[in-house]
């Protein structure tokens, strides 16, 4: 099990080891409250409830999470955003549904890290395998046989692509 739970009064802090890429936006939000050097790590009495929802919104990978007793989820923007880290993962943030190949659904959030170096013994999700791996990410440029495409014949010979529809939402 990687996910443990902090009682923190009018919420349960959630943290999942295996999507934590130490990017370390919770201990630079609330250094008293998110210590990597104690066990627990996690010491939400250091914060009122506003300050540790604030802090752990911040953490772009989704492994810090939190349920509010009242049982209001974390708000989300209707459109979501994708930004790519340089040499490490897709940062997405939006109202998100993520999917299997088979229409299953893998999560439900608000945060996540989607791994783009091949490497992640945790996919979709960004395990910080990226940094052990020396990923460096480039930006291509179109090819020339691209560039002159007229047709998607010019582009690629047809495949077959197993996209599932939107799944059971
Ligand atoms: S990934 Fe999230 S939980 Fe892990 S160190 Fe970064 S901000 Fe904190
Ligand atoms: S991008 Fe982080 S593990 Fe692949």
């Amino acid at each position: 099990m990687t996910v443990r739970r902090y009682e923190a009064g009018e919420v349960t802090v959630l943290w999942d080891s295996s999507r934590c890429v130490h990017f370390a936006a919770c201990v630079r939000a609330l250094p008293d409250v998110f210590d990597p050097r104690e066990r627990p790590w996690v010491r939400p009495a250091g914060a009122d409830t506003e300050e540790l929802m604030a802090a752990i919104r911040r953490c772009p990978t989704g492994a810090l999470r939190y349920e509010r007793r009242d049982g209001e989820p974390e708000p989300a923007e209707l459109e979501a955003t994708i930004v790519p880290v340089p040499n490490g993962p897709l940062v997405v943030r939006g109202l998100l549904h993520v999917l299997t190949a088979d229409g299953e659904t893998v999560a439900r959030e608000t945060r996540l890290a989607l791994c783009r170096c091949g490497g992640t013994g945790n996919a979709p999700f960004c395990d910080g395998t990226h940094h052990t791996n020396h990923f460096r990410s480039r930006v291509p440029a179109p090819s020339e046989a691209r560039q002159r495409a007229a047709s998607p014949d010019d582009v690629a010979a047809p495949q077959e692509l197993d996209v599932p529809e939107g799944g059971a939402v």
